[in-house]
């Protein structure tokens, strides 16, 4: 019998290694017949840490489950998936699960993600091998006729991409992914990258092989210890099976791949930023043009895709463009990980279909917020994006639709704010944030923000507030057209929308002295 107990950090964070090895002893001292397998997340954090059994009618759940449940769970016929007040009944069936469309996180949670053999069985490289029977052109027009858009946030077509780097010229290429999962409430990245490395690996080997690149590096944050360590030791495990090196699963392609390590600086997740730290330079942001694609890595012609854009790859490959094409709505085709976040009653991963709306993601997915008080905003796109009150709680989640309602999905991080949230403390938070983490090179950004705040502090004081909100509206515009990267650019999205829809919160009741 195989029993699942996640080596994902969400479940370590909440205690799986105690249950482990609490498991392992009870497992010794009544000599049964079952072995522990670390697996990925599921996704469903209020459930961590989420205890599986392989049964004959299919996996049994059980959680949140502590190191102090295990004996009574044994002593309940866990083995065989028995009752106890812990059960969740068949995995499949939870509805938090069941409602999910997972196409980039079907294997996730569900296989050893250390095991090639268990990713075989699951289709895994049936994409990689069909690439591979192909000319690149013909992989790039799949990618691109499928739909897929790029997943870190800025949403540009991955085929348009991939075929600018396919036709650049250049004694050597790079596939880059971006793993720098720094936006707040995120953690697809991290779920991909400890729960199913082996997809990521294939869809940089796919890209590798639609562009001519023979070198990949993954570069993420070292805020992520366990998912550099899963993703190294499944690079490993890849290249001593012929999946990486010379000849990539016995074909005439080369490619292997690195992972690399950030210092922890938010911007290095911008992608000229980022190459400069791979090169071993400060992370300081690079002027576009040139364009990664043409001059990127050490100058020759980069692919920079996010974890779930290169992650969603193989199943297109697998399943075909159309299949992909198929879910979604408007312009965003496909799914979409949804991660619900902050003050939310079911904080988790959420893959589904473009299109639903922010109000179902919130109250009917989400169940509302932790603390059973009404919801106030909703920050959807990590720091950068905007404070959506419930008055927009209609719109459907897309790139174009949240972009016409001065919105951004971002890399689609949702944090739920309750009634009891100041939403001008927020818009400061936003600016301090931006002043922290500048990167310098650029005068709105570096200086607009550190201005940014003290105007946020003389409303808060109550110090001329009309002709301050002037100045911050005033700020915001300057910052969002002067700046030359998405960090100053951006930063304007949350102190706007949290001025515009919460205008209470900007006019601070004077303290009137007794
Ligand atoms: P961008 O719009 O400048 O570029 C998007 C991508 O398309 C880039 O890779 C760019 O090089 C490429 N591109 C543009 N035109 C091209 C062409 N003609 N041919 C080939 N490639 C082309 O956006 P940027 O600055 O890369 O990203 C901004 C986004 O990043 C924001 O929307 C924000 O949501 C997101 N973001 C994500 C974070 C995360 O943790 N995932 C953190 C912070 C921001
Ligand atoms: Fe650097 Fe900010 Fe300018 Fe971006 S906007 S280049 S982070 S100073």
């Amino acid at each position: 019998v195989r029993i699942y107990i996640p080596r994902d950090a969400a479940a370590l964070a909440l205690g799986a290694e105690k249950v482990v090895e609490a498991m392992a002893g009870e497992i010794a001292a009544r000599g049964l017949d079952a072995t522990i397998v670390r697996n990925g997340s599921r996704g469903m954090h209020w459930l961590e840490p989420l205890v599986e059994v392989e049964t004959a009618g299919g996996r049994v759940a059980y959680g949140p489950v502590k190191a102090s449940d295990v004996a009574s769970l044994l002593d309940a016929g866990l083995i065989s998936g028995g009752a106890h007040p812990l059960c969740l009944g068949k995995t499949e069936e939870i509805p938090f699960l069941k409602r999910q469309t997972r196409l980039t996180f079907a294997r996730c949670g569900v296989i050893d993600p250390l095991s090639l053999e268990d990713y075989r069985a699951h289709r895994g490289l049936l994409g990689l091998e069909r690439a591979i029977a192909m000319q690149p052109a013909a992989i790039v027009a799949e990618v691109t006729e499928s739909g897929l858009r790029g997943r870190g946030g800025a949403g540009f077509p991955t085929g348009i991409k991939w075929k600018t780097v396919l036709e650049a010229r250049g004694p050597r290429k790079y596939i880059v992914c971006n793993a720098d999962e720094g936006d707040s409430g995120t953690f697809a990245d991290r779920m991909i990258m400890e729960g199913d490395p082996f997809v990521l690996i294939e869809g940089m080997a796919i890209a590798g092989i639609a562009t001519g690149a023979t070198k990949g590096y993954i570069y993420t944050r070292s805020e992520y210890p366990h998912a550099i360590a899963v993703m190294s030791a499944a690079i490993e495990i890849a290249r001593a099976a012929g999946v990486l090196g010379a000849s990539v699963l016995g074909s005439a392609h080369a490619f292997d791949m690195e992972v690399r390590t950030g210092a922890g600086a938010y911007v290095c997740g911008e992608e000229t930023s980022l190459l400069n730290s791979l090169e071993g330079k400060r992370g300081l942001v690079r002027a576009k043009p040139p364009l990664p694609a043409h001059k990127g890595l050490f100058d020759r012609p980069t692919v920079i895709n996010n974890v779930i854009s290169l992650a969603s790859v193989p199943v297109i490959l697998d399943k075909g463009a159309g299949y992909y094409r198929d879910f979604g709505m408007g312009r965003s085709r496909g799914t979409i990980p949804l991660q619900i976040a902050g003050n939310v009653k079911h904080g988790g991963l959420f893959e589904t279909a473009f299109g639903l709306t922010l109000g179902e993601i919130v109250d009917e997915i989400g169940g509302g917020t932790a603390s059973a008080r009404p919801v106030k905003a909703v920050q959807v796109g990590g720091p950068l994006g905007a404070y959506f009150p419930r008055a927009l709680f209609d719109t459907p989640f897309d790139y174009e639709a949240f972009a016409a309602r001065d919105g951004l999905i971002g890399h689609a991080g949702i944090v739920v704010f309750d009634d009891t949230a100041d939403m001008l403390k927020q818009a400061r938070f936003a600016m301090e944030f931006c002043a922290v983490e500048s990167c310098g090179k650029c005068t709105p950004c570096r200086i607009g923000s550190t201005r940014g705040v003290e105007v946020a502090d003389r409303i808060a004081a109550g110090i001329e507030p009309e002709k301050n909100r002037e100045l911050l509206a005033d700020l915001c515009n300057t910052m969002k057209f002067g700046s030359l990267c998405a960090l100053g650019g951006f930063t304007p999205y949350p102190v706007m929308s949290a001025m515009t829809h919460f205008p209470e919160d900007f006019s601070p009741v004077p303290v009137v002295e007794a």
